[in-house]
């Protein structure tokens, strides 16, 4: 099973992709009309609000025809912001879709912070990284800034998966992340 994950910029009617897989041209892009030649089969927007410069209405229209499921996550990008509330249910989102045989888009507004923490909180929670292997593995593919609470938050999940044993866990094998 191959496991994609992409954070990208949208702008427009245009879409970089930055795929976060070894099979896949690091430089994909479509319009906002059709993702599904890349494969997409599911979104996380982690950006939902109303479209002002900080958020982003992703319009459900245009991945419904195309069979694309949708989450949409109403995240600040604000250092106060709890976003660890969603860490487990974004996480479980895309674990579901990886697990079938799916490929999942993750953005927000610029694709730094928001989505990037949760992609992070994905490798964590799903695949067994610490916090610092989980950021060392997505920078390799794309430069990425969590603002400094998410990244606080992060920490502070790394310290209770750390505490139950969970990074001493076995990697599941089929997975190329
Ligand atoms: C989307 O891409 C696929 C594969 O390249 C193509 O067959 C399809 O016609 C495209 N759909 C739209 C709406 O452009
Ligand atoms: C996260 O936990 C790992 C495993 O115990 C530890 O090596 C690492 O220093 C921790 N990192 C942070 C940022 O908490």
């Amino acid at each position: 099973m191959s496991i994609m994950l992409m954070v990208i910029i949208k702008v427009r009617l245009r879409w970089w992709v930055m795929l976060l897989d070894d099979d896949d041209d690091d430089d994909d892009d479509d319009d906002g009309a059709n993702l599904t030649h890349i494969g997409v089969t599911h979104v996380l927007n982690a950006a939902e609000g109303a479209d002002d410069n900080y958020h982003v209405t992703a319009d459900k229209e245009i991945y419904r025809p195309a069979g694309i499921k949708y989450k949409g996550v109403e995240a600040s990008d604000d250092t106060e912001f709890d976003l660890s509330k969603h860490f487990n249910n974004c996480a479980d989102y895309i674990a579901d879709a990886l697990e079938g045989g799916g490929k999942v888009m993750v953005f927000c507004k610029v694709g730094s912070s928001r989505s990037a923490a949760i992609v992070l909180a994905f490798l964590m929670l799903k695949r067994h990284y610490t916090a610092p292997e989980a950021v060392k593995r997505v920078r390799s593919r794309r430069e990425i800034c969590p603002n400094d609470g998410f990244l606080q938050q992060l920490c502070d999940l790394n310290e209770t998966l750390k505490s139950i044993g969970h990074f001493d866990k076995k990697r599941p094998q089929s997975t190329n992340m």
